[in-house]
């Protein structure tokens, strides 16, 4: 018996997905499992993928969208396997077309895979009409990947574990992102990988967990002030030595994107997008143009944040 109504909305739905910077990256020792605990703030991004799902007779994936190139459209897109968890879970064959917009970039450390992940369950559980709650949801998220279930949240929300279990931050204002898209990704198990190579050769003591993974208090209270300018010089990444260390072009884009007016710039996730906070959305328009001048990246956007997380929209 499967679960869920036995109707099915027989039209596609068309799922948004935002994707994400990190404010804060706190990563803890490397542990048994191969992950790595961490203490992380993330913001969802206006940058979003947007993932239609339609019934059909067979199992069907396409990409198309400025981020489309290098996209897997076989059962390694997270995206494919998000349709079979969630088929699992209701005891239905996943017999639908999967149609993926992509904007954010791949392997560019701004959640774009996880974000299709996401669209795919919120579009298919409600094409299906599936009698499955917010945490349900979020449960099978976190089992296809660490990020998936902020993708699903959105906001501004503070994140441990593996970085799937979330806590809402309260951010006041709107902030404004410019994001430099680098020409090659980044993967991420490479990159955890790096920072575990560059800490192990670290001569002298020993990593302080308790200091690795202390809350942002400072930041969390810059977000409640709704003041970009006070968030500015609290942006953090532990990842960002190993994002360098493996493409240190990057550095050449942190120092342009400041040079250009921002108040700050920082690797976003595992990388190797960069993302600057800008004064206001005129600075971030400046700030685009005269880093898309300066050559440094493959493209240049701007985005503002936080957006709600996955949502269905109009199909049109
Ligand atoms: O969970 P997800 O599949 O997104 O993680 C991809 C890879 O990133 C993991 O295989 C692991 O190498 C690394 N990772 C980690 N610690 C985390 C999240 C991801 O080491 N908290």
């Amino acid at each position: 018996m499967s679960r869920g109504s036995l109707s099915v909305v027989s039209d596609a739905v068309v799922a948004r997905a935002p994707s994400k910077v990190n404010l804060h990256l706190g990563v803890g020792p490397r542990r048994d499992d191969g992950y790595h605990d961490l203490v992380t703030v993330f913001q969802a991004l206006s940058l979003h993928d947007d993932v239609r799902i339609s019934p059909s007779s067979a199992l069907s994936v396409t990409v198309r969208g400025e981020s489309a190139a290098s996209v897997p459209a076989d059962e390694s897109n997270l995206a494919v396997r998000a349709v079979f968890a969630l088929g699992a879970w209701a005891d239905r064959a996943a017999k639908v077309s999967i149609d993926i917009d992509k904007a954010i970039p791949v392997a560019g450390g701004m959640a774009g895979g996880s974000a299709d992940a996401a669209a795919a369950l919120v579009a298919l559980a409600t094409l299906w009409q599936l009698d499955i709650d917010r945490d349900e949801l979020s449960r099978i998220a976190a089992e296809l990947g660490s990020d998936i279930p902020f993708s699903l949240h959105g906001g501004t929300a503070l994140g441990t574990g593996r970085g799937e279990q979330l806590i809402p931050v309260l951010a006041r204002g709107e902030y404004h992102w410019v994001l430099a898209i680098a020409r090659e990704g980044l993967s991420t198990p490479a990159v955890y990988g790096e920072l575990d190579r560059l800490r192990d050769n670290r001569s002298g003591s020993e990593l302080d967990e308790s200091e690795l993974l202390a809350r942002p208090d400072a930041l969390m209270q810059a977000l409640a002030s709704g003041d970009p300018e006070a968030v500015a010089p609290l942006l953090h990444n532990d990842l960002q030595p190993a994002a360098l260390s493996l493409q240190p072009t990057l550095r050449r884009t942190l120092r342009a994107g400041i040079d250009a007016g921002a108040l700050n710039g920082i690797v976003s996730g595992s990388g190797p997008t960069c993302a600057f906070l800008c004064a206001d959305e005129t600075e971030a328009v400046n700030v685009a143009a005269e880093l898309s001048g300066a050559g440094v990246t493959r493209s240049v956007r701007t985005a503002s944040g936080p957006v709600p997380g996955t949502r269905i929209i109009d199909p049109t």
